[in-house]
């Protein structure tokens, strides 16, 4: 696709999405249409990867706050509003003046006096991104990079677009995620799409203190048996044990949880012949997944974070187009 047509499909996006996308904190709801269509703008994006900069956001202006570690995340909504032109600021918490006592609220209407006019946001609180968009001025953009246990829309995204690549759909597949789905943000963003995708069924797979049975409530199956979980599968996401984020004693040792959840070449008999390893970083080598499975072919890992940022410009873009729209 040449940059004229790229230019005249997110014409065609900024006007179907404009109140749906004002900002991007959840899955939930999100309608298949509207990722169908980051999904299509991410296609054309990735056959102009020759393209290293397009000129679709000249002149916004996109601040990255991380209030929590990131690698991935952070590293590739830089890479992606870099490439849209945008001007992008990453604010260096350690040295900010939220390590002083402001508030929240008060570094967000700060930051956005520097006419700020996207925050994407990553914080260790449930609903910090929720809490912002509240408060900023109706022409300002927010984006969720992952709230505490409940949501990190853009790795779902992610996520579904590798899918997509490796097995032409998510519609009729069988999909176990396998970890601990207690703490995991990435998980919930991930049912809500998988679902809105099509997805055949979804299993949840872990100990019963990490994969409680409510979870079943939507929509899912619960199992607490790895070869049950992943009986015909075909395709099997790990997650990481967020220890950060259990009270202490949930687990009884690494090594222990491997011999019951750890997903190996023996372990995965059971799946699809064809079936694919995801996992959505960062992996602890030999907890949740066997280093020579993580090596091999049948893991779409590295795919996971390279379509990282061709799917995150199209989602930043789309989101951007609301306020973009009104002026053009
Ligand atoms: N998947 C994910 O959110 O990774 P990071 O914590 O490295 O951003």
């Amino acid at each position: 696709m040449t940059t004229d047509a790229l230019y005249q499909s997110h014409q065609q996006i900024q006007y179907d999405h404009r109140d749906e996308l004002h900002h991007l904190l959840t899955t939930e709801g999100l309608r298949r249409e509207t990722c169908e269509r980051i999904f299509a703008l991410t296609d054309s994006l990735t056959e102009t990867s020759a393209v290293r900069k397009l000129p679709v956001l000249r002149g916004k202006t996109i601040v990255l706050l991380f209030f929590e570690p990131s690698t991935r995340t952070r590293t590739t909504f830089e890479i992606a509003a870099n490439r849209l032109s945008a001007d992008v600021t990453v604010v260096n918490l350690a040295t900010s003046a939220t390590s002083k006592g402001e508030s929240l609220v008060d570094t967000i209407e700060t930051l956005q006096a520097m006419q700020a006019d996207m925050f994407v946001v990553r914080h260790a609180q449930s609903g910090a991104a929720h809490l912002i968009a509240r408060h900023v001025a109706p022409h300002v953009s927010v984006v969720n990079a992952g709230d505490g246990c409940h949501a990190h829309p853009t790795q779902a995204l992610l996520d579904g677009y590798t899918i997509r690549q490796h097995k032409g759909q998510v519609e009729g597949l069988r999909i176990a995620i396998v970890g601990d789905l207690l703490h995991s943000r990435v998980a919930r963003s991930q049912i809500h799409v998988l679902k809105t995708l099509g997805a055949a069924q979804i299993n949840l797979v872990g100990p019963k203190n990490l994969v409680p049975t409510e979870f079943e409530a939507l929509g899912t199956r619960v199992y607490h048996d790895l070869d049950d979980g992943l009986q015909g599968v075909d395709v099997i996401m790990g997650l990481r044990m967020q220890r950060e984020r259990m009270a202490g004693g949930v687990l009884p040792s690494d090594r222990e949880y491997f011999r019951y959840y750890g997903l190996t070449e023996e372990r995965l008999k059971v799946a699809a012949p064809d079936a694919i390893i995801m996992h959505p970083g960062p992996v602890n080598r030999g907890v949740e997944i066997d280093s020579a499975l993580l090596d091999s072919d049948r893991s779409v890992i590295l795919d996971q974070v390279t379509n990282g940022i061709a799917v995150r410009m199209s989602a930043i873009s789309l989101v951007l187009s609301r306020s973009w729209s009104v002026e053009t």
